[in-house]
């Protein structure tokens, strides 16, 4: 089955397009990837992609408005696919996450928060799959957070399988840093996974505002600069790190404010210019090493990829602190194109209706959810399983029960 993936992720950098063929017998799925590449947004939707997000209020027309115009320019990257690569069977959607509602906790009494702090209740990916279909002429799987949230799970990331499959041979950290970070850990007990916290989106939220410029290009503004240790302190002590996985999180916690709310709270000034950058990937990359160590301390290897992988400093602070770190493009698997290479896989089992996450510990998933669920949403739908129907419905019978 021929299956086009698109995504974008929490940077909102591009539109990541992948073509895979795979098919599987008797257990084994091959994923033959054909081709992939990158979109750039139209400048001003990825403008108003960002405006919209935390802290920023929005209103639900906007959020429409964003519904339409995404799924319209998925649904040219798509088309663009098509054209420039061949028919497709199937497209699969990731759309662009505009929120993950993940539950704080309510105050506990004695200091700490209640039980459900942490849990994840909601996940919104904007991109009308009807205009997805109607632009590239395929059916489209979409949606496919959700139902491994309803089922009690993280929703996120949904990687588990892939790099339970690729990679799990022996003890490894699997990495992909994006605008969030998450990990993976296999080979060694029970699959785990979860978003370590930021990746690159404090940074480029930071970089943006004080150079103009949209990231830090190879890591050279923070080579320039000097962590400030009392900002990375209190930056660190952010609950969020100490949780255990599974655990999910976004930009609507680590929002464009978050950094100077964060100091400010703590009457800690924001370090400035080169020496915030230092600062912010110091942050990134301690965190994410730290929760490598902590939950997976037999690692051998650390399996990179995301855009983070392109950022000398921050792969400088990773290789310090871990074993074995290497890209996943020396194992075969292009680092900037992971992320739309699983989802191909991912629209691929839904298509043969098998789950989409890897077993975890206990009778859970490696995501938290207590079973084992289809990921997605098919658009136009599936005929239902009746006989199919051979001429157009003209009348309408209305009978009592
Ligand atoms: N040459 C580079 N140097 C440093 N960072 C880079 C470079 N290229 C991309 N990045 C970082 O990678 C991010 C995009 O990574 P990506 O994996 O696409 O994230 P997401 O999944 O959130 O969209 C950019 O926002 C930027 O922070
Ligand atoms: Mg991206």
């Amino acid at each position: 089955m021929r299956v086009l993936a698109l995504s974008s992720g929490t940077s909102v950098d591009a539109i990541d397009v992948a073509l895979a063929d795979l098919d599987d017998a008797e257990g084994v799925v091959r994923m033959r990837m054909v081709a992939h590449t990158e979109r750039t947004w139209p400048a001003p939707l990825r403008g108003r992609i960002l405006a919209a997000l935390p802290p920023a209020a929005t209103d639900l027309g906007e959020v429409c408005r964003l519904d339409t115009e995404i799924g319209q320019s998925f649904g040219d990257a798509g088309a663009w696919a098509i054209e420039a690569w061949g028919a497709v069977d199937l497209v699969v959607s990731h759309g662009q996450t505009v929120h993950h509602w993940v539950e704080q906790g309510t105050p506990d009494g004695g200091g700490g928060v209640s039980d459900d702090a942490g849990s994840a209740r909601g996940t919104l990916q904007l991109g009308s799959a009807a205009w997805i279909a109607a632009r590239t002429g395929r059916p489209v799987i979409h949606d496919l957070r959700s139902a491994d949230i309803a089922a009690g799970g993280q929703g996120a990331p949904l990687v588990s399988l892939l790099d339970a499959l690729w990679l799990g041979d022996r003890p490894t950290a699997a990495l992909n840093i994006g605008g969030i970070a998450n990990i993976t850990l296999v080979g060694d007990g029970p699959v785990r996974t979860g978003d370590t916290g930021p990746g690159n989106c404090l940074l480029d939220d930071a970089v943006a505002a004080g150079t103009g410029r949209r990231f830090d290009a190879d890591g050279a503004l923070a080579a320039a600069g000097r962590v400030d240790p009392q900002a990375l302190a209190v930056l660190l002590a952010d609950p969020y790190y100490a949780r255990p996985l599974p655990k999910s999180t976004g930009r609507e916690t680590f929002d464009g404010g978050y950094v100077t709310a964060a100091l400010g709270a703590a009457g800690v000034a924001v370090p400035s210019g080169n020496d915030l950058f230092a600062t912010l990937t110091e942050l990134t990359a301690r965190t994410i090493a730290e929760a490598i160590i902590r939950d997976g301390a037999r690692t051998e290897r650390v399996v990179v990829s995301g855009g983070g992988v392109r950022n000398a400093t921050l792969m400088a602070g990773l290789r310090s602190r871990l074993p074995g770190v290497v890209t996943s493009d020396a194992l075969g698997l292009a680092a900037e194109a992971k992320e739309a290479y699983l989802f191909a896989l991912l629209g691929y089992l839904s298509a043969r209706g098998l789950p989409g996450t890897a077993p975890g510990a206990g009778r859970r998933r490696a995501t938290g959810a207590r079973s084992a669920v289809v990921l997605g949403s098919l658009t136009p739908p599936a005929p239902a399983p009746c006989p199919p129907g051979r001429d157009p419905v003209h009348t309408l019978v209305l009978e009592e029960g």
